[in-house]
């Protein structure tokens, strides 16, 4: 995409120092520049540090914190906790799953929407429950994620 530029990722490098020791707070200041961790940033990182590209990528796929990839528009967490999954998040998670033609961890084609799983969201008196963003959706049938997503894709286009 050549949206990184080298002296950037150089300079992200030099404020925290040129140790593999300080790979993870460069992995983190470059994920905030960026959004994710562009591959070509991953290249840049692993030279500047002198580690294997697959150290950095080792590393940034380790943790959960870290993306790799692009994130859609807007992001969509279904909290798999027990209250919630005995609640039908089950089906509800399998609606997103069909409505939106990707798995957990995927961004659709139109980047639209990024699906996540989530922890407890604290809000298990209205379970199942999602979040899309910062905003929380409780009371989760089937059908109402599709109306949902619906509105947000209606949204998306401007209508
Ligand atoms: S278990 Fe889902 S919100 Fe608490």
């Amino acid at each position: 995409m050549g949206v990184v530029e080298a002296k950037e990722i150089a300079a992200i490098v030099d404020r925290h120092g040129r140790e593999a020791s300080k790979l993870l707070p460069i992995l983190q200041e470059t994920q905030r520049r960026y959004g994710y961790l562009p591959e070509e940033a991953m290249q840049q990182i692993a030279d500047a540090l002198s580690l294997p590209v697959a150290k950095v990528f080792g590393v940034a796929t380790f943790y959960s914190l870290f993306a790799v990839a692009p994130k859609g528009q807007h992001i969509i967490r279904v909290c798999e906790n027990a209250p919630c999954h005995l609640r039908g998040a089950e089906e509800v998670f399998a609606a997103l799953r069909e409505e939106l033609g990707i798995q957990p961890g995927e961004t659709t084609a139109d980047g639209l929407f990024t699906l996540e799983q989530t922890s407890c969201l604290g809000v298990c008196g209205v379970a199942p429950v999602m979040m899309v963003d910062e905003v929380v959706y409780g009371n989760l049938t089937p059908t109402r994620v599709r109306e949902i997503i619906a509105n947000y894709r209606r949204a998306a286009v401007g209508e």
